[in-house]
Formats: C-alpha cells, sequence, structure tokens
C-alpha cells in the first residue's frame, strides 16, 4: 500500500495575529506565512500580492485593500478571513463573483467597542487627557475652583437627563445604549433597520436630523457603505448643538473630516472623541492640535481578551475554508452555490 503524505494547507495573514488563532491553525497542520511581524507597520503591496498568489486562504485586516486586482490573483483562493467585524476593506460583491467566501469577526468584539465609546465619551467631556497633561507636567500647584471644567455626562445639579445619539442600532450600538441608562440618559438612536430600534424600550427611533439637534452626545456606529460615507459633513455639525460632542469609532469616512476640523474650530460643536479617521492612519494635522478632541489609533476593540477571541475566531473561519466548508461567519453565503465556488473547492486537493 502506498502511503500518501499529507496535503499541506497554505494559509497568508498579512500581519501577525495575537498567538491563540496562530497556535490553532499551526496545531491543525496549516503552514502559516505572516507578511510582517512588526505591529506598527504596514504590509507593502508587493509582498501582499505575492502573499495571496502563493496561499489557499488570505488572513488580511482592515489596514489592507483586498480588491478585485488582488483578488484576480490566485485561482486556488478558497476563502478570506479578516479579523475584524467591518470588511469596508474587502470587495465583497467581486469576492462572491470570483467564487470566494469572505468571513469577519463578529459579535466579540461588541463589549469591548461599547466600552471604548465611553472610554472616549467620558475622556473628551470630563477632559482627562488635559488634566492627565497638567498633572503629569507639575502644572497642579493647588486645587482651583475654575479649572479643567468639562460637561456633565449624567443627569447635571438640574436634574436634565442628557440625551444620547446613537447613529447605527446593531450590535455595538446596542451595547453603548445599555451603558447609558446606568447615565440616565434619553437615547435616541436613527438606524436603517428601524424595527430593531422600535424593539427595544431603552431607545426612541428618532430621524438623523431630530438626532443630530436632540443630542448632547452623538456616537455613530453603522457601517462604512456608498450610504453612511459623509454622513456627517457641514449641515449636519452645523445642525448639532454647540454643546454637544461626537464620537466616531465607527469608520473614518463616515465624517467628513475637514468639516469636522471647522466645526470644532469654530465652536459648531464642543467636542470630539475620534478612534478612526478619515484617510486613516494620516490625520488632519488640525485634528492633533485642537484642545477639544480625544483621538486613538483605532483600537476600540483591542483589549488582550478580545483580540485573542477575534484572532481564534479568524481563524476558525480560515480553517472552515481550507475545508472546504461552510464558514462560521461567512458574509456572502450565497457564494456557496456558484459555479465559481465549485470550481474553487474542486482545486481542493483531498
Ligand atoms: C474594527 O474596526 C473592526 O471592524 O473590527
Amino acid at each position: 500500500m502506498s502511503k500518501t503524505s499529507p496535503v499541506i494547507r497554505r494559509v497568508f495573514m498579512s500581519r501577525l495575529l495575537p498567538q491563540s488563532g496562530l497556535d490553532f491553525l499551526t496545531q491543525k497542520g496549516v503552514d502559516v506565512t505572516v507578511g510582517q511581524r512588526d505591529d506598527e507597520r504596514g504590509l507593502d503591496r508587493p509582498a501582499l500580492r505575492q502573499g495571496v498568489s502563493a496561499c489557499d486562504v488570505l488572513m488580511p485586516l482592515l489596514s489592507e485593500r483586498v480588491d478585485a486586482e488582488l483578488l484576480a490573483l490566485n485561482p486556488r483562493l478558497l476563502g478570506i478571513a479578516q479579523m475584524a467585524v467591518g470588511t469596508d476593506n474587502v470587495d465583497l460583491s467581486e469576492a462572491t463573483r470570483l467564487g470566494i467566501p469572505v468571513t469577519n469577526t463578529p459579535g466579540i468584539l461588541t463589549e469591548a467597542s461599547a466600552d471604548f465609546t465611553w472610554a472616549l465619551l467620558m475622556a473628551v467631556a470630563r477632559r482627562v487627557p488635559e488634566a492627565h497633561r497638567y498633572t503629569a507636567e507639575g502644572r497642579f500647584k493647588i486645587w482651583g475652583p475654575n479649572l479643567l471644567l468639562g460637561a456633565d455626562v449624567g443627569p447635571g445639579p438640574d436634574g436634565r437627563q442628557k440625551v444620547l445619539g446613537i447613529v447605527g442600532y446593531g450590535r455595538i450600538g446596542e451595547a453603548v445604549a445599555r451603558r447609558a441608562v446606568g447615565f440616565g440618559m434619553r437615547i435616541l438612536a436613527h438606524a436603517r433597520n428601524r424595527s430593531r430600534v422600535e424593539a427595544d424600550p431603552k431607545v426612541t427611533w428618532a430621524s438623523l436630523e431630530e438626532v443630530l439637534k436632540q443630542s448632547d452626545f452623538l456616537t455613530l456606529h453603522p457601517p462604512l457603505t456608498p450610504e453612511t460615507r459623509h454622513l456627517i459633513s457641514e449641515p449636519e455639525l452645523r445642525s448639532m448643538k454647540s454643546s454637544a460632542y461626537l464620537l466616531n469609532l465607527a469608520r473614518g469616512p463616515i465624517v467628513d473630516e475637514r468639516a469636522l476640523v471647522k466645526a470644532l474650530d469654530e465652536g459648531w460643536i464642543a467636542g470630539a472623541g475620534l478612534d478612526v479617521f478619515e484617510r486613516e492612519p494620516e490625520i488632519e494635522p488640525e485634528l492633533k492640535a485642537l484642545p477639544n478632541v480625544v483621538l486613538a489609533p483605532h483600537i476600540a476593540s483591542a483589549t488582550v481578551e478580545t483580540r485573542s477571541q477575534m484572532s481564534l475566531m479568524a481563524a476558525r473561519n480560515a480553517w472552515a475554508h481550507l475545508q472546504g466548508e461552510r464558514a462560521p461567519n461567512v458574509l456572502n453565503p450565497e457564494v456557496y452555490d456558484t459555479e465559481a465556488y465549485s470550481q474553487r473547492r474542486a482545486l481542493l486537493a483531498p
């Protein structure tokens, strides 16, 4: 009897993921190539092209453009397993047309992302970064009655409930709302899926205009789509209260960043907490200099436990792709019924 050597499956991880995912795949005998191990550097396009061409499954990150040109490079590619909930960097319809299943990591990062929304909300309203610098730089000489005054988040001394406006009411929007209940806020939400908002007793559905007008804090949680690109531009910012704060932890292009700079500089709104940027990682230079913003480098889901679970979830999806099985978190399930997918799967060695 002739012995057949086991088939080696190859995964290309554009950049190094947390160990859990790497361990999962290597324990299954998968040959994992990592394009970039330095966490502070991206992978250049030629290296990405090369990696895609020589793998069975691609594990990209949101920092890479997975477009038609890249997808066309490898007729054997069995799937894409991205470690993120958002996949606007991936051309999903082209992937479907070519018979490539695409997966993300939904749900697992909801609570960490909602926590960080609140971290930025509190930080900008109560001026935490400024307070830290003031103290660390040795400027704290005496308690001051006018020192670093911020905005109330819970009801102020007059008892007025603050209004939290949520645009985009998916898992993260809902988790942000849950936390707002503890601050006694009135919660307005606007989302494409109106029935989801209306089914939730802790929030009230409102038009975008109404949410913009009434919010003391406005937080954005829709996916980035052609409809949500520049959803918040000059007219929207001008219609907000001058005492309001804007939070964006979804995707940068949802906000017109030039308009936001003007709004913050000229006092149309009081401040902003931003974890994402329109031309990430580039940031409008004025944003860095303004005193009424708190900036973060896209870290809403960045907790040890969450990132470890995201990595594992992405690896499980990659493994399903490699097996030619329906992946747990597939975004384009219709792909499995296509001729293009069957052809790819047929190339899968036994
Ligand atoms: C992060 O932005 C994600 O989409 O997971």
